[in-house]
C-alpha cells in the first residue's frame, strides 16, 4: 500500500513523518513476564507503518487505512473515550488514545495530529499487533513534540495503556520487544530489572510461524484469570517464604517442597510459571553457545507445560507442533503469545525452511481440514521514525 497517497487522499495534505512498529513473536518465556520473569522475544519483519502530520489543534483525526474506518477525537476529552461527537471510540481507537492518555499523564506533550496507518502483523495472531500499534504512536507523537524519552519509558507507557486505559493486565514483553528489537538477535529481557541484551541468532536457523487460523473469545478474561491465580499463588506461599514478591522469588526446588498444600488449579498455573523461567534461563544458555538442540528441547517442553499447566493451548495449536516435531530440520516448536488459538513458533534449519513450510501446511491440513498459514520470518530491528521534511 503506497502510506503517504493514502494519507494525502484521507487528509489532503503531506505526512511530515513516517514511523514504523513491529510486532514479535516469542521464542520461550510465556505468562512469565507479569511474574517478573526473564523472556525471549524477536521483533518480527511484520510491522505497522504510519503517516502522520500536525493538525495544528487539540484534535487528533486518525484513519485505519486496513479497516476502512476512520475517527477524530479531542486531546482534551481522552478520558471519557469519546469521539468529537460524543460517541464512544471504536474498539480499534483506544489503542491510539490510550498512548496520548498515558504519555500526557506522565508529564509528556501530547499535540494533534492527522495519522493514517496500515499493518502486516495479523491480528489476534498472539504477533502483538496490538503492541506495534501503540509503540508506533508513542513513537510519533514522540517525534512530532521533539521531546525526550528512552525506549524502555516508552514501551512502559505502552504497557500503562493496557493496563489501565484498555483494561488488560499484560505484561511488558511486547511492547519492549517492538520497542527495542534488533535484527538477527533474540532480545534476552529481564522483566524484574528491566535489563535486556541482543543476543545473535545462529545463522542456519529460520524462524517459521504457522498460524492455526482459530482465533478464541474471552482471551482478555482467560488471561486476566491466569494472572489473578499467579498472584493468588504468591500470597499462599508467602507462608513459607515470607519475602516473596513474585514466582520469580521461588526455585523449581522449593516450589516442589512448598507447593503441595496449594490448591490444585493454583498449583498447576505456579508450576508452569517457575519452571518456564528456569526455561528460559538455560535457554540463554544453549543460545550463547549456540546449542539449537537444547534450545529447541526446551521449546517442546514449554509448550507441554502451556498445554498441560497453565492450560492455554488448543487442539489446532498441539497439532501444529505435533506435527512439526516429526519433520526433519525441525529443532523446537511451541505455542507463542498468550495461547488460546493464535500461532506457533518453529525453529528450523535453513536448509529445510521449503520443505518445513509446505509439510506443516499440508500435514496440518489433512488433520484439522483448517488451512494454516505457515511462513518464515526474520529477527528485525525495533520501532523507527523517518522525517520526510
Ligand atoms: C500477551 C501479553 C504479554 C505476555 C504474553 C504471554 O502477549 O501481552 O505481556 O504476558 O501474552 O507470555
Amino acid at each position: 500500500m503506497d502510506l503517504i497517497a493514502s494519507f494525502n487522499r484521507c487528509f489532503g495534505k503531506q505526512p511530515v513523518l513516517l514511523a514504523h512498529a513491529p510486532g514479535r513473536v516469542n521464542l520461550l518465556g510465556e505468562h512469565v513476564d507479569y511474574n517478573d520473569g526473564p523472556v525471549l522475544p524477536v521483533a518480527l519483519d511484520r510491522v505497522v507503518r504510519l503517516a502522520a502530520a500536525p493538525s495544528g489543534d487539540d484534535v487528533v483525526s486518525l484513519s485505519a487505512l486496513d479497516l476502512g474506518e476512520s475517527v477524530a477525537f479531542k486531546l482534551a476529552e481522552l478520558e471519557q473515550r469519546i469521539d468529537i461527537q460524543g460517541q464512544p471510540l471504536p474498539g480499534w481507537a483506544l489503542y491510539p488514545a490510550g498512548i496520548a492518555w498515558s504519555l500526557q499523564s506522565d508529564g509528556l506533550p501530547v499535540s494533534g495530529m492527522q495519522a493514517a496507518y496500515t499493518s502486516n502483523v495479523p491480528i489476534g495472531a498472539g504477533l502483538s499487533s496490538s503492541a506495534a500499534v501503540e509503540v508506533v504512536f508513542s513513537v510519533t507523537w514522540q517525534a512530532l513534540g521533539g521531546w525526550e524519552a528512552d525506549r524502555m519509558r516508552l514501551a512502559r507507557l505502552c504497557q500503562r495503556a493496557d493496563n489501565v486505559y484498555i483494561g488488560i493486565a499484560s505484561g511488558l514483553m511486547d511492547q519492549f520487544a517492538s520497542a527495542h528489537g534488533k535484527e538477527g538477535h533474540a532480545l534476552y529481557f529481564d522483566t524484574r530489572s528491566l535489563e535486556w541484551e541482543a543476543i545473535p541468532l545462529p545463522a542456519a536457523i529460520s524462524i517459521v510461524i504457522a498460524d492455526s487460523g482459530v482465533r478464541r473469545a474471552l482471551v482478555d478474561s482467560e488471561y486476566n484469570e491466569r494472572r489473578a491465580a499467579c498472584e493468588k499463588a504468591v500470597d499462599l506461599l508467602r507462608q513459607y517464604k515470607p519475602d516473596m514478591r513474585s514466582l520469580r522469588d521461588i526455585s523449581p526446588q522449593e516450589f516442589a517442597a512448598f507447593s503441595e498444600f496449594l490448591p490444585p488449579i493454583i498449583r498447576r498455573r505456579a508450576e508452569h510459571v517457575v519452571q518456564e523461567i528456569a526455561r528460559v534461563q538455560s535457554a540463554v544458555v544453549a543460545l550463547r553457545l549456540k546449542e539449537t538442540e537444547s534450545f529447541g528441547a526446551l521449546m517442546y517442553s514449554g509448550h507441554a507445560s502451556l498445554r498441560d499447566l497453565y492450560q492455554v493451548s488448543t487442539p489446532e495449536l498441539d497439532a501444529l507442533v505435533e506435527i512439526a516435531r516429526d519433520l526433519p530440520g525441525c529443532y523446537g516448536a511451541r505455542l507463542t503469545g498468550a495461547g488460546f488459538g493464535g500461532c506457533t513458533v518453529n525453529l528450523v534449519h535453513e536448509s529445510h525452511t521449503e520443505e518445513f513450510i509446505s509439510g506443516l501446511s499440508d500435514a496440518y491440513k489433512h488433520r484439522t481440514g483448517l488451512p494454516a498459514q505457515v511462513y518464515a520470518c526474520k529477527a528485525s530491528a525495533g520501532a523507527f521514525v523517518e522525517r520526510l521534511s
